[in-house]
C-alpha cells in the first residue's frame, strides 16, 4: 500500500478488494482498523524517528460503508506529543475511482509509545 508525505503527515490509499470485505460485501471494520493503525504508525514514527507501539486506540467512528472496488483513503496526522507518546488522528475517506465521488467514512485517534530494544518507553528526544 502506496505512502506517502512529511514528517507527522502520511496518506494511505488501499483499493476495497474481495479479501477486505464483511459478510455484506463492504470494507470489514477490522480491516479499516488496520489500514488506520498502519497509518497511524507510519506517521508517529516519521515524527519521533523512534521505534514505536500502539499503546491505545482512543476512539474509532466509522460513519459510512466503503464499498468494494472503491479505494479508502486514510489521512494521518500528529496532534500531540507527550514525553514518550505521541497522539495520532486519522480520517478515512472512500473514492468511487469512476466519477470522483468522495465522501468521509470515519475517523479515529492512537497513541504510540516510543521504545527502546527491551520494549521500555523512552522519551521522544
Ligand atoms: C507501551 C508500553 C511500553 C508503555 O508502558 P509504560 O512505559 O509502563 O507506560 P506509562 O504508563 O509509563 O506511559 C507511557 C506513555 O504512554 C501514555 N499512555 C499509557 N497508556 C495509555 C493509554 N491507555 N492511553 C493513552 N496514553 C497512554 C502515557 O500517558 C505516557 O505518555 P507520556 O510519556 O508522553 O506522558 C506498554 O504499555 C506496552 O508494552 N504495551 C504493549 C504495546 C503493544 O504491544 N502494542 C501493539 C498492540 S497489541
Amino acid at each position: 500500500m502506496p505512502v506517502s508525505d512529511a514528517a507527522g503527515k502520511t496518506r494511505m490509499m488501499q483499493v476495497v478488494y474481495p479479501q477486505h470485505l464483511n459478510h455484506q460485501g463492504n470494507l470489514f471494520g477490522g480491516e479499516a482498523l488496520r489500514l488506520m493503525d498502519t497509518a497511524a504508525f507510519v506517521a508517529a514514527t516519521r515524527q519521533s524517528r523512534k521505534t514505536m507501539v500502539t499503546v491505545a486506540v482512543e476512539k474509532i467512528d466509522y460513519e459510512a460503508p466503503v464499498r468494494h472496488g472503491e479505494v479508502v483513503e486514510i489521512d494521518a496526522s500528529v496532534v500531540n506529543t507527550g514525553r514518550t507518546s505521541v497522539t495520532v488522528e486519522v480520517e478515512m475517506h472512500a473514492e468511487v475511482l469512476l466519477s470522483g465521488e468522495r465522501r468521509r467514512c470515519g475517523t479515529g485517534r492512537f497513541v504510540f509509545v516510543a521504545v527502546d530494544e527491551d520494549g521500555h518507553s523512552v522519551a521522544l528526544a
